[in-house]
């Protein structure tokens, strides 16, 4: 078990080295809800270097939640071309046109109003909702879940549904409650930059002191 004082630490240490190691992208140099959102559905099933210029071309074009609900289906599946998994280009336009009508074309801050659009699954939400509005809910992606099996050794399978609630609870626990979205998107780059599925780079860790694999030197098992 973590102390609370280990925990603060975790944090502090984590947060410190997003601040100096984050790559710059440009749904990080926003607040703006939608553009954050854009980036998080493009992100969920897309690596960050093939999302880039596509990311781009979508907020040319679709530079408004308000102009995305306008905009032709066809001319919105025309930009997601080769991003596949079209369902999420279709789910993103029509919860546009629904906030349009409904809330003044502005993106929900709470949980229930926004989870509940189409396309919005926990990770979604959780994402959008720390990152633009500061609201405490943690995210448990892929590259989370290595980085909390090895820091913390849990020995359940990080790819299968029945293993979530056991990543989302310590997720949940160690979540800096003050700067979520920070939070988040740190340990969602730690996964991606340093705790790499394959020969992970521990000597550039900030979590190295108090990650149970590295101490028990068995990284590569998780
Ligand atoms: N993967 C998905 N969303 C991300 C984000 N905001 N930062 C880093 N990696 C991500």
């Amino acid at each position: 078990m973590l102390t609370t004082a280990e925990i603060s630490s975790l944090r502090r240490r984590l947060l410190a080295w997003y601040a100096s190691n984050r790559r710059r992208l440009p749904w990080r140099e926003t607040r703006d809800p939608y553009r954050i959102w854009v980036s998080e559905v493009m992100l969920q099933q897309t690596q960050v270097k093939t999302a880039l210029p596509y990311y781009r071309r979508f907020i040319r074009e679709f530079p408004t939640l308000r102009k995305l609900a306008e905009a032709d289906l066809g001319d919105v599946l025309k930009r997601w071309e080769g991003l596949g998994y079209y369902a999420r280009a279709r789910n993103l336009h029509r919860a546009a046109g629904m906030l349009a009508a409904g809330s003044g074309g502005r993106v929900p801050d709470r949980w229930d109003e926004f989870r509940a659009l189409p396309g919005v699954g926990d990770y979604i939400a959780a994402a959008v909702l720390s990152i633009a509005f500061d609201r405490p809910h943690a995210v448990a992606d892929g590259n989370v879940k290595r980085v909390l099996a090895r820091l913390r050794m849990i020995t359940v399978p990080v790819n299968r549904t029945a293993s979530h609630p056991v990543f989302q609870a310590e997720a949940d626990r160690l979540l800096d409650r003050r700067r979520p979205g920070d939070f988040n998107q740190a340990l969602m780059e730690l996964g991606a930059l340093v705790c790499t599925p394959a020969s992970p780079h521990c000597a550039r860790c900030p979590l190295i002191r108090c990650c149970g694999a590295k101490q028990s030197e068995t990284v590569a098992r998780y």
